[in-house]
């Protein structure tokens, strides 16, 4: 621990991804959250390259109007991070970023308590950094390696939420391979569907590479973009109305905050790229959302039933979609690691729901050190008793 009553919380983000920019602004609500009597923050900013760099200023940097990651590494040490005998390192490399040498380093920072990845999908939010961190040994928040792989996964996660009972659209996915060979593949699925359809890589985020089809002329036009993004893609059953959030908090007994509601707004067609982060009138929260008692209900166990049926960790962000008049709910997805930006909904609704920030980031590393203490104290071998058997 970094002295008798802070705990050292090394906090990721930047990262090798598409939501590069939104993880800066989530790490900077985060960091300046978090209670400087209770954490000692080790700011490691990870660069486009999927370089790390120790930022002890990134507080004030991310601050700064258009944070980017050129200014991060400019100003930070290079660091690996190393398992280590009396426990686990960020280890400055050489300043070179030279890779062979980082045993022959300075500037260790020992005894990182536990890692707050604030990264947003891929390389980040996808199990790759959990899988890392699990390797050196150390606490993390979040979903582990198979619940963040899953939850970057709709295909894997639909089928998972399906066979648990929790309701998701109809869907195909649908191969580029197969598609290649097959360019009719599509339009044969869709038609099966009924128009309009939703395209969308299997794998990404942010709303890129997602088209609505509303006719089969424009179907392989959009699969064509999809495929650009990923191997797989999915063709989904529209369903169109109303979209919700639940925030969902904790291990073994999940819980779920109070729905909220996004707007699309304007001339969007749906929560596309431009309405998330581009168009400032594109979308809008309302927390709650106005929903009947018993719909915020059930939407609050589907989102539970969800966490559960993911294997999910610590925290995630369920998202469904309506109809109008919301006889019909869907999961449409899971975050987990939602966006955490002074305007996200995942702390929003927390704070709504009772939990303000501080708590809930104090909660967050709670459940990360106990999945941690718990994980250790599962056995990993088999030792037989001594049996009649031996003296046989
Ligand atoms: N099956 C669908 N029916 C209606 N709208 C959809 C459907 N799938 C996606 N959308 C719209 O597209 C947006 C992005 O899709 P989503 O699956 O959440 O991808 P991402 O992971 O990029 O956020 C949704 O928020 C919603 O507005
Ligand atoms: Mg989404």
């Amino acid at each position: 621990m970094a002295d008798n009553k802070r705990l050292r919380v090394g906090v990721l983000f930047g990262g090798r991804s598409g939501e590069h920019e939104i993880s800066l602004r989530s790490a900077l609500t985060v960091m300046s959250a978090m209670d400087p009597a209770r954490y000692e923050i080790v700011p490691v900013g990870i660069g486009r390259d999927g370089r790390w760099y120790l930022q002890r200023d990134a507080l004030k940097l991310l601050a700064e109007k258009t944070p980017h990651l050129a200014a991060l590494g400019a100003g930070g040490t290079q660091v690996t991070l190393l398992p280590h005998p009396e426990g686990q390192s960020l280890i400055a490399t050489p300043a070179d970023g030279a890779r062979g040498d980082v045993t022959r380093t300075h500037d260790a920072i020992p005894d990182i308590d536990v890692v707050f990845p604030v990264l947003h999908g891929t390389y980040g939010e996808d199990g790759t950094v959990q899988g890392l961190l699990e390797l050196a040994g150390i606490a993390y928040v979040g979903a582990g390696v198979l619940g963040s792989a899953i939850g970057m996964d709709k295909d894997a996660q639909k089928r998972l939420l399906r066979d648990a009972g929790v309701a998701v659209v109809k869907y195909f996915s649908i191969e580029r391979a197969d598609y290649h060979d097959t360019p009719q593949l599509g339009a044969k699925l869709a038609r099966k569907l009924g128009y309009p359809v939703f395209v969308k890589p299997n794998a990404l985020g942010s709303s890129i590479g997602i088209s609505k089809v509303k006719r089969a002329g424009d179907l392989n036009a959009a699969l064509d973009d999809a495929f650009q993004y990923d191997r797989k893609a999915l063709i989904e059953a529209s369903c169109e109305g109303r979209e919700f959030e639940c925030a969902v908090l904790g291990n073994d007994r999940p819980e779920a905050s109070i729905p909220g509601e996004v707007l699309v707004t304007g001339a969007h067609d749906f929560y596309d790229y431009e309405s998330k982060y581009v168009d400032p009138e594109g979308s809008a929260t309302k927390i709650p959302a106005d929903l009947p008692a018993a719909k915020a209900k059930k939407l609050s166990a589907m989102a539970v039933a969800a966490f559960k049926a993911l294997s999910l960790r610590g925290m995630a962000r369920v998202d469904f979609l309506a109809s109008r008049d919301l006889r019909q709910i869907y999961v449409n997805e899971v975050n987990t690691i939602p966006g955490f930006t002074s305007i996200s909904m995942y702390p929003k609704l927390w704070e709504a729901s009772g939990i303000p920030l501080p708590k809930l980031i104090d909660r967050l590393i709670e459940l990360a050190l106990e999945e941690h203490r718990e994980r250790a104290s599962l056995k990993i071998t088999y030792q037989p008793t001594p049996s009649a058997k031996a003296g046989d």
